[in-house]
Parts: structure tokens; C-alpha cells; sequence
């Protein structure tokens, strides 16, 4: 398949997904992430059997920062990137954009409990308000199923320095049917649970189903390196976990940025 075939292929996909999801990713998902802000730690803690600060963890053991960078978390949701960034390396500068104000209050009070600063910008991140070359690394964790994953990639590698690093991690369609078909029950499991325990909102309960499906319609690993490639970025690499329901990927701009698949992708929307 040509560069431009797969171009067109990612660009009908994500054509479909907006089509499927448009009406929740702008009409419900703040109301959902208004309600969920109060319980969404606590709430992952027992969705991932415990596991939830060890798989971050590992994200952030992957993650290569140097003294004095310029750092971007987009969906940053309560501020977990940012603060753990921080611990790792407290002069970091942190800019974190999310469209939710609740789960942004909840992270910038967590930040200020521990005495640091995180940038706080609320917004929609399809388009991101800063300008070009201007971030050594870009984060984006467990927020790519709701969004135009692609177009943000764009944006990402916009507001990239050349040579600087996007670090993706997210819950992503396992490759294999069977991994796929129990990963879908347990999760219907566990929002189920959690919304009886943490008593949680019509809106949060009425998106259950779209949880699923959301990344049902979504990429495997395998799948979003090749996007990746093609928005532009080099030295693309993958790992996975759990059968690949968890996968962590890291990108770089490339130092000579020429516009080439972005632009070929911009054109076909
Ligand atoms: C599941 S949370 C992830 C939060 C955080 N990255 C983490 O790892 O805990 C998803 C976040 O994405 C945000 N979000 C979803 N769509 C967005 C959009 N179009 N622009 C900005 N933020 C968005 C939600 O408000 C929410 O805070």
C-alpha cells in the first residue's frame, strides 16, 4: 500500500469514528468528566485491580526528560503526567490542556497540595494554542479513543521542537478476537461496579456503551505506529501489555521537518 492509500484509509476511519461518536465527544463527555473528576482516580484504582500507579509508572519510566524542558500534556484530565513529571524532574516547565475545568480544578489543587505549578490551559485540544517548534516533549495519555487521534497527532507534532518526543499510553483494540471479547466484559464489569460504588452521574452512566465502543472502533498498537508514520514522526516505537489492551508508543519529530503526509492527510479532510 502507497503512503497516500493509507493516508486515505486512516483519514476514512477517522471519518467514521467522529461520525459515530461526534454527538458524545461534544455534547456528553464534559457532563461525564464533570461528574467523573470527584472518583476518577479512585475509580481506575479499582478498575485496574491496583495496578493503575504501576502501569503509570512505567509510562513514566519511559519517558526521557532533561533539566529546564518545555513540556505539554494534552488531556492532561487531574494532572497525574505532570506531577509524576515532576518528581522525576522538578524544573520542568508543564503546560497541561484538557476541555474539562472539573478535572483540571482537581489536578491544579493536586499540583498545589504538593507544592508545584502546572500551566493550566482548558480547551479543546484539536486544535492546540501555542505556537510551532515550541515543546521538547508532548504527552497524551488514556484520551486518544476521544478524539480525532489523528488530527491531534498533527497538531502534536506542530508544537513540537524538531528532535522532540511525543509519549503516547492508552488502552487500545488487543489484536487477537479472544483478548478483544474478554477485555470488553471485564470492562463492562468494572463500569458497572464503579458507577454503583461511586454513585456516579446519569450523564457517566448513560456513556457506558460508548466506552466499549469507542474502542472498539479504535486502533491496535500495530495500527497506531503506522498512523504515526504517517502523520510524520520518525523513530516511531511500540510496546504492549497485557495482550495488548495497554500500549505505550514513542515518536519524534524529525530534526529536517518537511510538511509531506500531514499535508497529504490535511488535504483529504
Ligand atoms: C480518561 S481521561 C485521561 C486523563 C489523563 N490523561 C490521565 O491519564 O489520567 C480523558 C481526558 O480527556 C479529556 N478530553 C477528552 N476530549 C477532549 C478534547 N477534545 N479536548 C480536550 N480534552 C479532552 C477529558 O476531559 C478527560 O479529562
Amino acid at each position: 500500500m502507497t503512503s497516500n492509500e493509507r493516508a486515505i484509509q486512516f483519514s476514512l476511519r477517522e471519518d467514521n469514528r467522529e461520525q459515530q461518536f461526534s454527538q458524545i465527544w461534544v455534547e456528553e463527555l464534559d457532563d461525564v468528566f464533570a461528574d467523573v473528576a470527584r472518583y476518577y482516580d479512585r475509580a481506575n484504582h479499582v478498575a485496574s485491580l491496583g495496578l493503575w500507579n504501576w502501569l503509570r509508572n512505567r509510562f513514566i519510566s519511559s519517558i526521557n526528560v532533561q533539566s529546564g524542558e518545555m513540556v505539554l500534556d494534552v488531556c492532561a484530565g487531574t494532572n497525574a503526567i505532570g506531577i509524576a513529571l515532576l518528581n522525576k524532574q522538578p524544573d520542568l516547565h508543564i503546560y497541561a490542556m484538557d476541555r474539562s475545568k472539573a478535572m483540571q480544578a482537581v489536578g491544579q489543587e493536586s499540583a498545589r497540595k504538593l507544592g508545584m505549578h502546572i500551566d493550566s490551559t482548558i480547551g479543546d485540544v484539536h486544535v492546540l494554542p501555542f505556537p510551532d517548534n515550541h515543546f521538547d516533549l508532548v504527552t497524551l495519555q488514556y484520551a486518544s479513543r476521544h478524539l480525532r487521534i489523528m488530527d491531534v497527532c498533527q497538531e502534536i507534532k506542530r508544537v513540537l521542537k524538531p528532535g522532540g518526543h511525543f509519549y503516547h499510553c492508552d488502552m487500545l483494540r488487543p489484536a487477537s478476537k479472544v483478548v478483544e471479547t474478554c477485555y470488553y466484559a471485564y470492562l463492562r464489569f468494572c463500569l458497572n461496579f464503579t458507577g454503583l460504588i461511586f454513585r456516579s452521574s446519569a450523564s457517566a452512566n448513560g456513556c457506558k456503551e460508548y466506552f466499549i465502543n469507542a474502542l472498539r472502533m479504535f486502533y491496535s498498537a500495530d495500527e497506531l505506529s503506522t498512523m504515526f508514520r504517517e502523520v510524520g514522526f520518525d523513530e516511531v516505537s511500540s510496546q504492549t501489555l497485557l495482550g495488548g489492551m495497554i500500549g505505550y508508543h514513542t515518536a519524534m519529530k524529525p530534526h529536517d521537518t518537511q510538511e509531506t503526509s500531514d499535508q497529504v492527510t490535511g488535504q483529504l479532510r
